[in-house]
């Protein structure tokens, strides 16, 4: 119902509209709507009242709540079930547990701010209040528990085409799933499975990004390698409406890939990346080397080309790009 009101009022922008004309429209009494009203006031809607006229809606608070974000989304099912909390340990977390008690393919877990968040490899992430989108996506795929890695891919490939749509800046991936803006982190990709052999129960999508976290409160060991989109686009941006566009780009990616396979995704993935064609180090788990990244195969792994002529093929480990220009220190 809050949801209906909230869409007829901002139908209307700086226009009156009567508290009678809510009531009829949504079948409810005018003192429901009024007590509509007074919730959306305490959630931080500004809506003015004028006596004999009605209701003016003024602007809606900087918060991820399903109200916002259900006005940028076009899914059919990701993000149709919000759990919105103001502060979590780690959204991956809530969203673990509430795969567990059966909630609905698609849920979305979006946190103002993460006290635990997660980060790849046992390392953390700094989710400060109102300072990003820290969130996770439910998913029950049909395809075999070898193929979730690949979601990770497709994922970053979503998030990377949301970001240049919405904020008019250019994010690359680097392989695997990091995206980066001028060569600096901006986005983290944690995927977690549930999976029996040869069945995946669920998987958990979740995906930091850094919208405006300020210099200044980044800690100071991540200062030099991470970026918020605000430091590069220079202009404020809509987290909701950044959110919503993520979701509709991972919808639409998954669906491709649950019909014709990950291969047009890896297209997309190949057109993102700054780490093809580039020279990168790579430290695997029994070896480090130097090479050239020529591609990624039908697995999504990365195949290095080294001094010799002898492909690599890199399924896990860590790799670092060269700078086309600076210090030749790899980042
Ligand atoms: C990385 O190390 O690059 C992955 C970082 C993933 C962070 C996101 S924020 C939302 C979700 N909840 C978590 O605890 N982690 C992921």
């Amino acid at each position: 119902m809050r949801t209906k009101i909230l869409q007829l009022l901002r139908e209307r922008p700086s226009q009156p509209v009567s508290g009678q004309e809510l009531a009829d429209k949504l079948g409810i009494t005018r003192t429901a709507v009024w007590k509509h009203i007074q919730n959306l006031k305490k959630m931080g809607y500004v809506i003015e009242a004028h006596t004999k006229k009605g209701y003016i809606f003024v602007s809606a608070p900087d918060k991820l709540l399903p109200e916002e974000i259900g006005q940028h989304l076009h899914t059919r099912f990701v993000g149709r079930h919000i759990c919105y909390q103001d502060t979590v340990t780690s959204t991956n977390e809530v969203l673990k547990k509430l795969a567990y008690t059966g909630a609905e393919d698609g849920t979305l877990c979006v946190a103002e701010e993460q006290t635990g968040g997660k980060g790849r490899l046992s390392r953390g992430w700094f989710s400060p209040y109102g300072k990003g989108l820290w969130f996770s996506v439910l998913l029950k795929p049909s395809f075999l528990p070898q193929e979730a890695p690949k979601m990770t891919l497709l994922a970053a490939v979503a998030v990377v085409r949301a970001i240049r749509e919405c904020c008019g800046v250019e994010a690359m991936i680097k392989w695997p799933n990091d995206v980066l803006l001028d060569g600096r982190k901006m986005v983290g990709i944690l995927t977690e499975m549930s999976a029996e052999f040869g069945h995946i129960n669920y998987l958990v999508v979740g995906i930091g990004i850094n919208v405006c976290v300020p210099r200044e409160m980044v800690p100071e060991n991540l200062r030099d390698s991470a970026v918020s989109i605000a430091d590069v686009a220079g202009h404020p941006i809509d987290r909701a409406a950044l959110l919503g566009r993520v979701l509709d780009c991972m919808e639409e990616y998954y669906g491709t890939a649950l019909r014709e396979g990950f291969a047009p995704i890896f297209d997309k993935w190949r057109e993102y990346s700054t780490t093809l064609g580039r020279m990168v180090k790579v430290i695997s788990p029994d070896k480090t080397y130097i090479g050239t990244a020529v591609d990624i195969d039908p697995e999504g792994a990365l195949l290095v080309r080294r001094e010799d002529g002898s492909i690599e093929r890199v399924l896990a480990g860590d790799v670092s790009i060269r700078p086309a220009h600076g210090t030749g220190k790899y980042q």
